[in-house]
């Protein structure tokens, strides 16, 4: 569907070239001054040059040409040489139905789907997830949805890591502490038992406590790495045992996951591609591209227009072993062929963008991916407390999701309760989840993704201003004017937009306009913060509207019902930008 500033523009293109003068003079824009017009174009004064005609004669020219055109409610040639334009009622109001009409809601769709995976979450296996973990989780859930929306097929990918010297660790202070399970028996000839030995708390402070003996002891450092190997190398025992730890911390997962409305197609890990490797390296060293650098298999990755330093991109250490770079190259190798994506998208600490620009360069000297293929790295920036440092608890530690979500949960649950006394509990209980929710998720979203940003409970929580809740709030708000008026014995589905009558009823309809902009340019530009300055900005405009304007007791009844279907729509638009936010709204709060 065409957007309406290409119709505009289109329109009045059309006026610049009849009154004699470049249609490509005729770009209009968004009014930067909407106490005057709406859209303007500057092409007059561009054109004064050109022509050598002072710009307000162009001006007139071109208004005069516009006028009585039925798209414009007025079009002014204003000194020095602007034109100030106003659409007309009826021009934006068919607008809005055809838009309601689209598929998408006038989003525009690609002629084939592209293929496209997504890299997000990225959790490792058996350790709590952490608030670090929420970014990923949460701006790569928001962009998947974004990316379907805008007509990819999108496959998102977990990329657990589960498979490096974390395994090892646990392995070895697993039999420290148990060293009588049958898979650190090499004679055991049996089945492995089906539970495993461990529930997933005591797998998280396993993990923590090998972590930090392997500091301070290298002998126990030693064992690990050892464990590993013979983990990566096939040992029965240690693949048995591994399995148990990936299951146990999956379900987990899974669960802290769905809790955050994010979900996976694919829950893939470093692990599946360990076959892939050694296939891989040979390749790159068959055809020259990898070379042996103190003992080490390097790729070399610097250009040469490089400002700064890019390292080689590390294959195989010189004992052999891999490396995290190798499981991401081998990964893009095997998605490559098994799903011929058209781009790969990672969501992932900024902190890690060297080595991505690393891994990107490597995939494409290499040759593992096609010179057209699209690798996008989305490198977003820390979670701070207030106090301007990295997240922490109020005991000085990294908090778990977990707790962070719960600790939300509980404090938008007592708001809940008392601003709605005779709310069921478990409406109360699934009410305050969605609010919080979309507090944590807005409240992330609402940065651009590259940027660090204050987690501030108290302002992301708030029912007003730039928040989740707000956005909520607005929405719940229109639900229950819709379910009022079914109530009266209105018909909510029936009703039909009418033309505008007042100025915050067509600014609404304005803002409602530009939806499809703010997802296409999220989309481009892999920004979700797009959508939510778009839907916090229709947000304002709709209170405005509802502020100003007697909806339910409107006495004329065809008026009463334009604005019902004014809300309709208001509310399909919200409701979709938070859908694609990852968030959904309760009944009431
Ligand atoms: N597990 C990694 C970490 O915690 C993040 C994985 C990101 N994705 C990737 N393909 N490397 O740092």
């Amino acid at each position: 569907m065409e957007k309406i500033l290409e119709l505009i523009s289109k329109e009045v293109s059309g006026a610049f070239e009849a009154a004699g003068y470049d249609s490509a003079l005729g770009k209009v824009t968004i009014s930067n001054r909407p106490d005057l017009c709406e859209y303007q174009c500057n092409g007059a004064m561009a054109g004064a040059k050109q022509y050598h005609k002072a710009p307000f004669m162009i001006a007139d020219e071109v208004a005069e040409k516009l006028s009585g055109n039925e798209m414009f409610e007025s079009v002014e040639s204003v000194k020095p040489g602007f034109l100030n334009i106003k659409v007309s009622p009826d021009f934006i109001r068919s607008y809005i139905v055809r838009m309601l009409h689209e598929k998408k809601l006038g989003v525009t769709q690609p002629g084939h789907q592209p293929k496209v995976i997504m890299d997000y979450g990225g959790p490792n296996v058996a350790k709590p997830l952490h608030v670090g973990h929420l970014r990923s989780a949460v701006i790569g859930e928001s962009l998947k949805r974004i990316l379907k929306y805008t007509g990819n097929d999108v496959t998102g990918d977990i990329h657990l890591g589960d498979w490096g010297l974390q395994m090892g660790l646990i392995i070895t202070e697993l039999k420290e502490q148990q060293p009588d399970l049958p898979y650190f028996d090499p004679e055991y000839k049996g089945q492995y038992p089906k539970e495993a030995p461990f529930t997933i708390s005591e797998l998280e402070q396993i993990y923590p406590k090998a972590s930090a003996k392997s500091k301070e002891d290298e002998e126990y450092k030693a064992k690990a790495m050892e464990a590993t190997k013979l983990l990566q190398d096939g040992n029965k025992g240690y693949r048995a045992l591994w399995r148990h730890i990936l299951n146990v911390s999956v379900t987990d997962l899974k669960k802290n996951y769905k809790n955050l409305n994010v979900s996976f197609d694919l829950w893939k890990g470093e692990s599946d591609v360990h076959d892939v490797i050694p296939g891989m390296v040979e390749y790159m060293k068959n055809h020259n591209y990898a070379k042996i650098s103190q003992g080490a298999l390097v790729v070399d990755v610097a250009e040469e227009t490089d400002t700064k330093e890019v390292p080689p991109c590390m294959i195989l250490k010189s004992d052999g072993a891999s490396l995290y770079n190798t499981t991401d190259l081998a990964t893009i190798d095997t998605r490559m062929k098994e799903y011929h994506p058209d781009s790969l998208v990672y969501v992932v600490d900024k902190r890690q963008e060297l080595y991505f620009t690393q891994v990107f360069r490597c995939a494409r000297k290499t040759k593992l991916v096609l010179p057209e293929t699209e690798l996008h790295f989305v490198g977003f920036g820390t979670m701070n407390g207030k106090d301007g440092k990295p997240f922490k608890t109020r005991q000085g530690g990294v908090p778990r999701l977990e707790n962070l979500i719960a600790e939300i949960d509980e404090k938008m649950y007592n708001r809940i309760k008392e601003g709605t006394p005779d709310i069921s509990e478990e409406e109360a209980k699934d009410t305050a989840h969605k609010v919080a929710i979309a507090a944590i998720k807005y409240g992330d979203l609402s940065n651009q993704p590259s940027k660090d940003y204050v987690f501030d409970v108290d302002k992301f929580t708030s029912f007003e201003g730039d928040t989740g809740p707000y956005i909520l709030y607005t929405i719940v708000r229109i639900k229950s004017i819709l379910k009022k008026y079914s109530e009266e014995g209105g018909d909510a589905k029936a009703a039909l937009l009418r033309n505008p009558e007042t100025d915050i009823e067509k600014n609404l309809m304005l803002t409602l306009s530009r939806f499809a902009d703010s997802v296409e340019s999220a989309a481009k530009d892999l920004m979700p913060n797009r959508v939510c300055a778009y839907i916090y900005e229709l947000a304002n405009v709709f209170n405005s509207f509802y502020h100003g304007t007697k909806i339910l007791s409107e006495p004329d009844a065809d008026k009463k019902s334009g604005y019902i279907a004014l809300l309709n729509t208001t509310l399909k638009v919200l409701e979709t930008g938070i859908d694609l936010l990852g968030f959904d709204a309760p009944e009431r709060m």
